[in-house]
């Protein structure tokens, strides 16, 4: 029998490589553990088991599942998606889908990679000359130009609307990826980018998903044209080139940022690999927590003059906050990284090398700049430096910095302290990543229930300890799972997913278990607990059922009362 798919692919893949290719893994005993990619966390409580190939987060969004399910959430994609990133990965064939039932996304990637070849064609062309040697007077390759797959568009009106309509997709489709837009007067479709050259823009599995056109004309007033935010780009949750650089951020343990295309590409060219840019915007949220993944360790190489872009420090704040080191690059002036990185490689490396904290950065640039012997001067490094520091959230590290100030204007640190107190900041509020998922917290019996869910998952042979008597014990949910382990062949995705990580719990918190006392220990202080439980509100009910003079259900009840404390003296001979 042939095996479908996705059993192929699972065969085929480690979940071990498919998940290290996303984010840092540390070995720990049978399992590989990270900080979870899916939430905000300090301490690693993301689990990857090798030997059922399943992940699954003991944090708070207790996420978990295979390798599908963890590249559709990394990705952001519908399972579909997930299946052909993992398929191509795999080097397993899919079967030709109907054009028809195709996903939409899918689509929209072909269109972007059809558009991105179209591109690279006409570069190529005469129409492309005048591109192609701007691109090669500034010094790029042509390795770098195939690497990253630059391209030229025609200063045409709708050369590659024509093009892509003419393989089957529409105007509204050509409309979703931004590559087109409907000509009021005419009605047809036209194209965005024209006369310039097309930096495709890459998600995390190398696809083309957005372009970004540099304009070839001094005068021109929009320098570059970006794709607007689609299906498959939001400008806040991509970085440029990380596509490329992910392995390198490991390898070096450290990320340069930069602003631009041709700083990346400029950069790798000269052999800096784990260089990406933010595009010309703050650094958001979402990048962060995406770089987070591969290193904590940020060099920025942004233009930071001092008096300096409001948008570029706050994304800086914003990497302290979210717990980066960061190191500030600080470029000659006049030069940004693709003129140092093309002119001179061995400068840039020294820059990287010479990279200064935020601290020293301030300090050493102020002071430099101005004379702090002159009240005009100790003005001018105070209305600079007092803004930062107080924009600084640690009160240690925050109180370094005013004795630091303090000592370098000579002038005593309450007076350091009593300027910043006049400081105003606008407080930005950060918009939240993601609805924060409230952790489900268990009761005692809950607690109870899971781990001999657990016990039970990992040691199935506890199932015969289990008699029909205490199955009426268990709440609705431990009873589905207990029935899932005593006829494994029925098949439940739902219950098969959660067997596994109670059992991954399991190994996870206790490797060494012995197994069958702990068992036993756990059942009986489960049931004692249930039964105890249900004495109580059986007692309520008696109450009730008297007060409304129901002697039938006091009857019944109390045979019930009768049953529940035989099963209690029975539990308490078995402690004594
Ligand atoms: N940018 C933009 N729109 C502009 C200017 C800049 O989107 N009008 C973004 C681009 O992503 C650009 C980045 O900001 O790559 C950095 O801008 P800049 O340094 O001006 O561009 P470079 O990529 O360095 O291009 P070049 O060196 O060719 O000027
Ligand atoms: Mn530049």
């Amino acid at each position: 029998m042939l095996s479908s798919p996705i059993e192929e692919i699972k065969n085929r893949l480690d979940i071990v490589d498919v998940i290290g290719g996303y984010i840092k893994l540390h070995k720990a005993g049978v399992n590989y553990r990270a900080v979870c990619p899916f939430h905000n966390e300090k301490k690693p409580s993301f689990f990857v088991n090798p030997a059922r190939q399943i992940w699954h987060c003991f944090g708070s969004c207790g996420e978990g599942g295979d390798i599908f399910k963890f590249v559709m959430k990394i990705e952001g994609v519908e399972f579909g998606d997930a299946l052909r990133i993992l398929a191509q990965k795999a080097g397993v064939e899919l079967k030709r889908e109907d054009p028809k039932i195709k996903s939409q996304r899918q689509r929209l990637y072909e269109v972007c990679e059809l558009a991105g070849k179209f591109f690279e064609k006409q570069l190529e062309s005469i129409a492309g000359l005048q591109a192609k040697n701007y691109l090669l007077n500034r010094k790029v390759s042509e390795e770098s130009i195939k690497k990253w797959r630059i391209g030229y568009a025609p200063d045409t009106w709708n050369s590659l609307s024509k093009f892509l309509t003419g393989k089957g997709y529409t105007g509204k489709e050509l409309e979703k990826v931004g590559l087109s837009f409907e000509s009021q007067k005419t009605g047809g479709y036209c194209d965005r980018f024209r006369g310039r050259i097309m930096f495709p823009i890459f998600d995390l599995s190398s696809q083309v998903v957005a372009f970004g056109g540099r304009t070839l004309k001094k005068d021109e007033t929009a320098k570059y044209v970006n794709s607007p935010a689609t299906l498959l780009y939001d400008k806040s949750k991509t970085l440029y080139g990380l596509n490329k650089a992910t392995m390198n951020i490991r390898k070096k343990e450290g990320c340069i940022l930069v602003e631009g295309y041709m700083d990346v590409i400029m950069a790798s060219q000269a052999g800096f690999e784990n260089v990406v840019a933010t595009s010309g915007t703050a650094l958001t949220q979402w990048q962060l927590r995406i770089l987070k993944r591969y290193s904590e360790n940020l060099y920025t190489a942004f233009d930071m003059d001092l008096a300096g872009n409001a948008a570029t420090k706050r994304g800086i704040d914003l990497a302290q906050a979210e717990g980066f080191n960061i190191k500030i690059i600080s470029m000659p002036e006049g030069k940004d990284p693709a003129d140092v990185a093309s002119e001179d490689p061995s400068l840039f490396a020294e820059l990287i090398n010479k990279a200064k904290s935020i601290h020293d950065f301030y300090f050493e640039n102020t002071l430099s700049k101005f004379d702090r012997n002159t009240l005009d001067g100790k003005r001018e490094i105070s209305k600079i430096l007092l803004p930062v520091i107080k924009r600084i959230t640690n009160k240690i590290e925050q109180n370094i910095w005013v004795n630091d100030l303090a000592q370098a204007l000579l002038v005593r640190e309450e007076d350091v302290l009593a300027e910043l107190g006049k400081v105003k900041v606008e407080r930005e509020r950060f918009v939240e990543m993601e609805e924060k998922k409230e952790p489900v917290v268990l009761n005692r019996k809950g607690l109870l229930e899971e781990r001999l869910l657990s016990l039970l998952s990992k040691f199935p042979e506890n199932l015969k300890l289990i008699t029909s008597d205490d199955i009426k014990l268990f709440s609705l949910e431990t009873v589905s799972v207990i029935n899932y382990l005593e006829k494994k062949d029925q098949s439940n995705e739902k219950l098969e997913e959660r067997v596994k990580s109670l059992a991954l719990k399991l190994e996870v918190e206790d490797p060494e278990l012995d197994c069958k006392a702990e068992f036993a220990c756990c059942f009986k202080e489960l049931k004692s607990l249930i039964v105890k439980e249900k004495l109580t509100n059986i007692c309520r009910d008696i109450r009730i059922a008297e007060q409304g003079k129901d002697d039938e259900k006091v009857k019944e009840l109390v045979e019930q009362f009768c049953y529940y404390s035989k099963s209690r003296n029975k539990l308490e001979a078995q402690t004594s």
